[in-house]
């Protein structure tokens, strides 16, 4: 795997813009400590993945939108191409309806990247509030929302 540094490196690389870039340390920053408060409680978390997939996890964000393609499978076939392989179940795994269907986020790792997403922006929101900005950006959201809370509530759970 790659340096904490190289990463950030291929995020400018893919041309996240400066927004995008926050919200991707602000993610990493919260992800990392979640996995360290559950190492801390003998949970075993693989915290080079955990630390790299969500410095990484919004990487497809502009190409996928050039190209209309889901973000997150735009960023998992990104990371394979970069020789990231093992990071791209849980890119590819942090779509908010990610929950619903059978790709759903299964692993510690997975769990934790696609949790700190829907409670940070660029910087801790928890899910009300963070959905509160879904709700302005995506007009459609709230039936959605409806669908993934319980689910979602679920991972926190296991993770706090
Ligand atoms: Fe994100």
């Amino acid at each position: 795997m790659i340096s904490h540094e190289k990463a950030l490196e291929l995020l400018k690389r893919y041309n996240l813009p400066e927004g995008l870039y926050l919200h991707s340390l602000a993610v990493n920053k919260f992800s990392v400590e979640l996995a360290q408060n559950l190492i801390k409680k003998g949970k075993k978390v693989n915290l080079a993945l955990v630390d790299l997939a969500s410095l990484l996890h919004d990487i497809g964000k502009i190409k996928a939108k050039e190209k209309d393609e889901d973000h997150a499978l735009t960023g998992a076939n990104i990371l394979i191409n970069e020789n990231l392989a093992e990071l791209a179940d849980i890119v590819r795994k942090h779509r908010l309806d990610s929950v619903l269907g059978n790709d759903s986020p299964l692993t510690i790792e997975e769990k934790i990247v696609y949790y700190a997403d829907k409670v940070v922006d660029q910087e801790f929101l928890g899910l009300e509030k963070r959905a509160d900005g879904w709700k302005k950006r995506y007009p459609n959201v709230d039936a959605l929302l409806k669908k993934v809370y319980p689910k979602i509530k679920e991972i926190e759970k296991e993770l706090i």
